[in-house]
């Protein structure tokens, strides 16, 4: 009961940016005035920043980083975000979305986890969850054939794109779904899932955003050039905000490809890749294949043109040959 009146009351006082009185609060919940101001504090000391404003109520005041708050804003949704559990730390929030999913857990569950020990990237790589960051998995349960699975990476690789945009006009996608700022790594994709021949039990998708550079630098053992959304946006990014807008159009984009199909994916996809019609290198793990990257197709390989050939390429690290624009 009381982590249910609690989550009411955080959603409702980040609903909005004014004082919501202690009668009002008590009228909607049924409870007394003394029972909200007795929540008010427990949630303080949870560490919610609430101001008391004399004979106007109480306020929410800053950013705090919550699953109620966050289930709260993702109310409306067709499916993602529908249920939300936040962690201060996991060993990844894949690994704990895979746990929960093969327990049974509803498509739709977001798992955030603030600090990862054992943060997994692409190609067997380590993620490292940087104090500021966000790290979180989605579980999803599409009735879809395992082989077009890939096509949930894009469809998330276009709805990061579209979302982050608005702290930063020029993020592009790198195939397969990299987020890239200039040419270097703002955020990254990595999708799991559990099927048998011909049928998908679960789908895990797991987003890494860097949000700010950490004060003491990025870890060294880190490859590739890395970059944060901060670093390029004027007014400072609330966390929460960044996770309410990036579920939002996971949201939308879900549904309408459940609803009309990949084809509208791709064509956004291509679109904002850093790298349409342009000369490329990808390595596949034993060799390097360069070529114009002519196309994507419907199981999201890359269409390579070499030599007058075109050549699939269905995994590896792409490398772009043209300078990006500075
Ligand atoms: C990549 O670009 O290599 C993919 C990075 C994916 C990182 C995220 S962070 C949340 C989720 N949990 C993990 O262990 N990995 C993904």
């Amino acid at each position: 009961m009381k982590p249910k009146t609690r989550q009411y009351i955080l959603g409702r006082l980040s609903s909005t940016s004014q004082a919501v009185s202690g009668d009002t609060l008590a009228q909607e919940l049924g409870i007394s005035r003394a029972a909200i101001w007795k929540h008010i504090n427990a949630l303080r000391k949870q560490g919610a920043d609430i101001q008391s404003h004399a004979g106007q109520g109480y306020q929410l005041c800053s950013d705090f980083f919550n699953a109620a708050t966050l289930q709260d804003q993702c109310s409306r949704h067709h499916c993602i975000g529908k249920y939300i559990q936040h962690f201060d730390s996991l060993d990844s929030s894949n690994r704990e979305a895979m746990r929960q999913a093969e327990a049974g857990a509803k498509e739709g569950t977001v798992i955030f986890t603030d600090a990862q020990s054992a943060g997994r990237g692409r190609l067997g790589r380590t993620w490292h969850t940087t104090d500021d960051a966000l790290a979180f998995s989605m579980i999803l349960r599409p009735p879809l054939s395992p082989e077009k699975v890939p096509q949930l990476s894009l469809l998330t690789a276009v709805a990061l794109q579209q979302s982050l945009s608005q702290y930063c006009a020029d993020i592009r996608i790198k195939w397969p779904n990299d987020l890239l700022i200039k040419g270097a790594k703002v955020s990254g994709i990595l999708t799991e899932m559990r099927a048998e021949p011909g049928l998908v039990h679960a789908v895990i998708v797991g987003i890494g955003i860097n949000i700010k550079t950490p004060e003491q630098g990025w870890p060294d053992d880190i490859s590739q050039a890395v970059t944060d959304l901060q670093s390029h946006h004027e007014k400072a990014i609330s966390r929460l905000q960044c996770a309410v807008s990036v579920l939002k159009s996971m949201d939308q984009w879900y549904h309408a490809y459940l609803k009309d199909g990949f084809a509208p994916i791709r064509d956004a996809w291509w679109q904002t890749h850093a790298a349409s019609g342009q000369k490329v290198r990808v390595h596949n793990g034993k060799s390097y294949i360069e070529g114009v990257a002519q196309a994507l197709d419907d199981d999201g390989a890359l269409l390579l043109s070499t030599q007058g050939e075109t050549q699939r390429i269905i995994a590896g690290e792409l490398e772009l040959l043209e300078a990006q624009e500075a």
